[in-house]
């Protein structure tokens, strides 16, 4: 993650040292493979002038926290309102029933890994998953199987 994205979430979290937990969280779920790497943990320690030792205390102390990438691809599934209400419930349904994994674990091969995020900014295509920078829209069952498969296979890339 870049040092410029880092210190956006650092001020989106007031800037303030007890706000640490959410600021590590907002740089998990920012990451490709949604994680907090060193370079990142490391970075808030230096803007926050905490040590890097506590840093790293607070990311292997919460389970939430992760340290190592969760999968190659970390589908995030937008739950904000207007995404609700055109059924990003189904969307986990179908990532569920297609993966054979729950929200948060990741598949055996290593693939794939799903969690709510809020809004990406892409409201009017609901409901979406974000993957990386890229967002899939008006989703149904047929569109999350392609873009599974496409992702598995390479002819989409993210
Ligand atoms: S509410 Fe889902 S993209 Fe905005």
């Amino acid at each position: 993650m870049t040092k410029e994205k880092v210190r956006e979430i650092i001020e989106k979290n007031g800037g303030r040292a007890e706000n640490i937990l959410a600021m590590l969280l907002d740089c998990q779920y920012a990451s490709y493979e949604g994680y907090v790497d060193a370079e990142t943990a490391a970075h808030i320690a230096h803007e926050l002038g905490l040590s890097e030792t506590r840093v790293f205390e607070l990311l292997t102390y919460y389970a939430m926290l992760q340290t190592k990438p969760q999968a190659k691809y970390v589908l995030m599934v937008c739950n904000s309102s207007p995404c609700h209400f055109t059924k990003a419930n189904e969307v986990t349904q179908v990532l569920e029933k297609q993966l054979g994994v729950k929200l948060g674990e990741t598949t055996a091969d290593g693939l794939f890994v799903y969690h709510y995020t809020a809004c990406v900014g892409a409201c009017d295509i609901g409901p979406v998953i974000k993957v990386n920078d890229k967002v899939f829209g008006n989703l149904d069952e047929g569109a999350i199987v392609g873009l599974l498969n496409g992702l598995r296979d390479g002819t989409i890339e993210v």
